[in-house]
C-alpha cells in the first residue's frame, strides 16, 4: 500500500445570523466540541481570513462605500480567503468553522440593501461554483431583540450594525428565505433561547450533520 494516502475532504460548516444574534460565541464553543471529537478545526471569518481579507474588512465595516462596490468587495475577499485558507485546509482534512459566508452577501447585500440577487447568483458560481457549506447554522432571531444585544455591549458599532432595525429585519427575512429554499443545509436555531440551550443545540447539530 502506498505511503501516501488521501485524507478525506474536511467538512465546511457556515455560521450566520443578523448583528447580535450571538454566531461569534457559539462558533468559539463548536469548535472546542469539534475538537473534542478527534477532529482538526480550522476556524475563521468573512469577510477576513487572510491578511488581504482582514485589510478589505477594515474598508467594508468602515468606509461608506457605493452599494455594489460593497458587495463586489465581499466577494473578492471571499476569493481570496478560499483560495488562501479554505480549501488548502479541507484539502488536508479539516474542519472549517467561518463566521459569515455567502448566505451573508443573499442576507445583508440583496435583503437588506435591495440589490438584485441575480447578480450575487454569478458571482457565487465564479467564485466558488464548485465549493457549498456542509452546512449552515443560522441563528435567528428578532431584530429588536438583537438590537438590545448589541446596545448592552456598550462599544462602538460597525457601518452595518448602525443600520436601523428595518434593515436588520430585512435582512433576518432574507437569511429565512435562504433557510426556507434550502433545508438540507442550512438549519435555523431560536437563538432567543439562553446560551446553554442554543449551544446544546448547535452541537446537537453539527453532530447529526457531520460525521
Ligand atoms: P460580524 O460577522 O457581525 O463580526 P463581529 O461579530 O465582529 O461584529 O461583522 C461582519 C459584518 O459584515 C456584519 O455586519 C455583516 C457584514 N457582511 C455583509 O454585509 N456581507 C457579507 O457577505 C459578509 C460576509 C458580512
Amino acid at each position: 500500500m502506498s505511503s501516501e494516502q488521501h485524507s478525506p475532504r474536511g467538512r465546511f460548516i457556515t455560521f450566520e445570523g443578523i448583528d447580535g444574534a450571538g454566531k461569534s460565541s457559539h462558533l468559539a464553543a463548536a469548535a472546542a466540541f469539534i475538537t473534542s471529537r478527534g477532529r482538526r478545526v480550522v476556524t475563521t471569518r468573512e469577510p477576513g481570513g487572510t491578511a488581504l481579507g482582514e485589510k478589505l474588512r477594515g474598508l467594508l465595516l468602515g468606509e461608506s462605500m457605493h452599494l455594489e462596490t460593497e458587495a463586489l468587495l465581499m466577494f473578492a475577499a471571499r476569493r481570496e480567503h478560499l483560495a488562501q485558507l479554505v480549501e488548502p485546509a479541507l484539502a488536508r482534512g479539516d474542519w472549517v468553522l467561518c463566521d459569515r459566508f455567502s448566505d451573508a452577501t443573499y442576507a445583508y447585500q440583496s435583503g437588506g440593501r435591495g440589490l438584485d440577487r441575480g447578480k450575487f447568483e454569478q458571482l457565487e458560481s465564479w467564485v466558488h461554483g464548485h465549493l457549498q457549506p456542509d452546512l449552515t447554522v443560522l441563528f435567528d432571531l428578532p431584530a429588536a431583540l438583537a438590537g438590545q444585544r448589541i446596545a448592552a455591549q456598550a462599544r462602538s458599532l460597525d457601518r452595518f450594525e448602525r443600520e436601523q432595525a428595518g434593515f436588520h429585519e430585512r435582512v433576518r427575512r432574507a437569511y429565512l428565505e435562504r433557510a426556507a429554499a434550502a433545508p438540507w443545509r442550512i438549519r435555523v436555531i431560536d437563538a432567543s433561547q439562553s446560551p446553554e440551550a442554543v449551544g446544546r443545540t448547535v452541537e446537537e447539530t453539527i453532530a447529526s450533520h457531520c460525521r
